[in-house]
């Protein structure tokens, strides 16, 4: 048996024999030879890239950053400390984790810059919105990543500066939508410098000293799990976009703008609204019906590569247990467990396996930390700007090509204007 495969194009004869990778892949440019396209519009069986940076086995529900399990890195480390490994390709030493962290949380940034940005949005703006439109304006703000494109030092260089800056443009964003001021971001973590950065956006009245804690834990817990996810949307956009020379700011803003989308990165908003929507324990049963027949999803639930449980939604529960300790249970929960468990036990999910995904528990715990339901899909894209910025810089670091796939025109042939 060779490493190929054979395709025959059974219209004309044709036959073509193309080399099978040790990964299982092959060029599918190739098929050019026979005068096809493979048609594959949600890239399901379609790889557009060769990273080192995260593996899922969705059977397995198997997610590790650079081979350590998603699970070890979430109980052991910070989120500090993982980003550092999914830029740099390995765990710091601590003079490297020293510098590192000192460069993200004691980074220059023009506070008043951003807040200018901010404030430029009519009352209410949804945070996205706004931190999309603040990647784009960081890139005109910082026209030096334009040399970076082709500068592996530079992109290295720009990261800390990058997490800095998007860590206020997210926190002042979520405190305008809720109408409060803004703190400063303080403390020696990066969960911790955001929590304050938010101010009185989670906790109008102040929070303890104990609850911050509590809280700063729990949320560099959800950055490390959210910091990465390998070729999802919004990482598919960061890379499409790089692939024309554009600069990481830019691309960041396209990559925000896909995970904005409620079968992405909005999710754990809209698993939010139906938890609320569904109200009580006792109106579960109907509403999975409804689901059934239809009548709208189960949002939270199901994933294009999680064919099993997603091994983050079990952390995640961990740290709902841990913020409502202090924060008090949230009723919710109780809606979200019981949808669960019949779920679970259901045909209609099982047959389609259909597990919680990231966004079914992360919701519940932003809100129990204080975050406004509008404010959950940033607190996704702040983490995620590192694993943007890695693929983007690995893409970079090699030989690439501009996205730009083939068609199956379907329209109208050749016709002449009508006489006028
Ligand atoms: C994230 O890709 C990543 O890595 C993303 C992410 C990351 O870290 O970046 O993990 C983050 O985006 C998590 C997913 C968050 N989205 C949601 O929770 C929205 C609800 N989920 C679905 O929209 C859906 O499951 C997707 C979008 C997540 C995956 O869609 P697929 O892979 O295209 O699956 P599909 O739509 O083809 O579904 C297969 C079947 C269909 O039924 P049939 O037509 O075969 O009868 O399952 C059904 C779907 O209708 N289905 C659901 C469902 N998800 C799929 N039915 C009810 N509720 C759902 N949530």
């Amino acid at each position: 048996m060779s490493d190929t495969l054979t395709i025959t194009d059974n219209r004309t004869g044709q036959t073509i024999e193309v080399p099978v990778d040790g990964h299982g892949a092959f060029n599918a440019s190739e098929l050019k030879k026979l005068g096809v396209v493979s048609f594959d519009q949600p890239l399901l069986a379609t790889a557009t890239a060769h990273s080192a940076i995260t593996y899922i086995d969705g059977e397995a529900g198997i997610l590790r950053y650079r081979g350590y399990p998603i699970d070890q890195l979430a109980e052991q480390t910070s989120f500090l400390e993982v980003a550092y490994l999914l830029a740099y390709g390995e765990l710091g030493t601590a003079a490297q984790l020293q510098a590192f962290q000192s460069a993200v949380l004691t980074a220059e940034v023009d506070t008043d810059r951003i807040r200018r940005h901010v404030e430029s949005f009519p009352a209410g703006s949804h945070p996205m919105a706004v931190l999309i439109s603040g990647y784009a304006a960081l890139g005109a703000l910082h026209q030096e990543a334009k040399a970076a494109v082709h500068d592996a030092a530079a992109r290295k260089e720009m990261l800390p500066q990058a997490m800095a800056e998007t860590l206020q443009l997210g926190a002042l964003a979520i405190a305008a939508h809720v109408g409060q001021s803004a703190g400063t971001p303080a403390g020696d973590s990066y969960a911790g410098q955001f929590l304050r950065a938010c101010g009185n956006a989670i906790a109008p009245k102040g929070m303890s000293e104990e609850k911050l804690a509590v809280f700063s834990r729990a949320l560099e817990v959800l950055f490390i799990l959210h910091a990465d996810h390998e070729l999802n949307a919004g990482t598919n956009a960061m890379r499409a976009i790089g692939s024309a020379e554009s600069d990481a700011y830019s691309s960041l803003a396209g990559a925000a703008a896909a995970l904005y989308g409620p079968l992405h990165g909005g999710a754990n908003e809209a698993v939010l609204k139906m938890l609320a929507k569904i109200g009580d324990v006792g109106n579960v049963p109907a509403f999975i019906e409804s689901v059934k027949n239809r009548d709208g999803k189960l949002m939270g639930f199901g994933h294009r590569v999680y064919k099993n449980f997603d091994p983050r939604a079990t952390v995640i529960k961990k740290v709902v247990d841990e913020v409502f300790a202090v924060s008090g249970k949230d009723p919710l929960l109780a809606v979200a467990l019981e949808l669960e468990k019949i779920a679970l036990h259901d045909e209609y999910f099982v047959s389609r396996k259909l597990y919680p995904n990231v966004d079914f528990y992360s919701g519940i715990a932003y809100k129990a930390i204080g975050f406004d339901p509008a404010a959950f899909t940033v607190l996704f894209a702040v983490p995620r700007t590192v694993g943007w910025l890695t693929h983007y810089d690995e893409m970079m670091s090699a030989e690439f090509k501009i996205t730009r796939p083939a068609q199956v025109y379907v329209g109208a042939g050749e016709r002449p204007l009508p006489a006028r």
